[in-house]
């Protein structure tokens, strides 16, 4: 950068002093279409029921879906996430729900495509929800396998594609599983379906309330660690983006948001791809409970903490906050 003078020729607080300067020299900006909307789906009829750990944040049944994707349309937000709380009795150590073409995931697609076809719908690839071990894939004698996982992976997209999906989002971490994937929907006719990549995840405990919330937390059995990534480590998420994106991913993620925010920066900077970032339930309880407690101003946190992703380089953020930040920006 040239050398620009010095005080008092140059006086940064100019361009800071009235609204309409700092409107105009803003270097980031945030709006609706950046915003991607997790709902957790449930079992039952006229079902709202709140996450305990998750303020502002329901389970809903399939019948009212609807309902909550009707704010999502109407503020032009341009997609949602559906994740179930499957009934534990559908659990079995091989996860066979998962591909079954009527489990509550697929449900759910057919009646938000029916409802709203224009609506993206994005669907994780990963066998937790559906597993009695709360792991993302196959534990057998105390490892997660990886083929017979990625095998599983497969047929599960194939399910949600034909159900109406239109990205499949790995989440598990295995090896190899974005070739597979992709060359699955190929096969299958499925060409034109996409795949976001959970390229870098991060074994974290900020995903404690999406585990209470799919009711997945209290069968876990230890740790996912063998899977997901160590926090400590930054160059190894370089790797995992760079061979997702050779295997075909057309997006990538990075997962959780905000105590990574260095980790988009590079993949960002190093692939120039459509990035995405997640803002995890974690996150979420962290500033609503200090808004609950009166600590933080809800509304200022909502942007201050969305535009800290733009601001990162990332192309949209998957957040719960999604509708009442979209209704923010539009009152603004
Ligand atoms: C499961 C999955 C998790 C999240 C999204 N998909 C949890 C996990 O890996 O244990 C977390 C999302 C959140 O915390 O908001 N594969």
């Amino acid at each position: 950068m040239d050398f620009l003078g010095r005080y008092p020729a140059t006086r940064m607080r100019r361009n800071r002093r009235d609204d309409w300067n700092r409107r105009l020299v803003a270097e980031n900006t945030l709006s609706a279409a950046d915003f991607i909307l997790p709902i957790f789906v449930a079992e039952g009829q006229g079902l709202r029921q709140p996450v305990a750990s998750m303020p502002g944040v329901d389970r809903v049944s399939v019948d009212l879906l609807s309902e909550v994707v009707a704010d999502v349309a109407e503020l032009k937000i341009p997609a949602i996430v559906i994740f179930p709380e499957v009934d534990p009795a559908s659990k079995t150590p091989d996860a066979r729900e998962a591909c079954n073409p009527d489990n509550l995931v697929c449900r759910a697609i057919r009646t938000v495509k029916a409802d709203y076809p224009d609506i993206g719908v994005i669907c994780d690839a990963a066998l937790d929800p559906f597993n009695s071990d709360g792991h993302d894939g196959l534990l057998v004698d105390g490892h997660i396998l990886n083929d017979e996982t990625v095998e599983i992976l497969c047929r599960q997209s194939v399910v949600q594609a034909e159900a109406g999906c239109d990205v499949i989002a790995p989440s598990d971490m295995m090896d190899g599983r974005v070739a597979q994937i992709r060359s699955a929907l190929d096969d299958t006719g499925h060409e034109t379906v996409r795949i976001m990549s959970y390229a870098a995840k991060f074994a974290s405990a900020f995903y404690g309330p999406f585990r209470d919330a799919i009711g997945t937390e209290a069968a876990l059995k230890g740790d996912k660690k063998t899977y997901q990534m160590d926090y400590a480590n930054s160059d190894e998420a370089l790797r995992e983006v760079a061979l997702d994106i050779d295997e075909g991913a057309d997006m990538v993620m990075v997962k959780p948001g905000m105590p990574y925010l260095d980790i988009i920066q590079r993949v960002k900077d190093s692939f120039g791809v459509p990035t995405f970032a997640y803002q995890v339930s974690g996150e979420y309880a962290m500033l609503k409970g200090a808004v609950a407690n009166g600590w933080l101003d809800n509304d200022r946190v909502v942007l201050e903490s969305l535009t800290a992703f733009k601001r990162a380089g990332a192309d949209g953020i998957l957040t719960y906050m999604a509708v009442e930040a979209a209704r923010l920006l539009k009152d603004a």
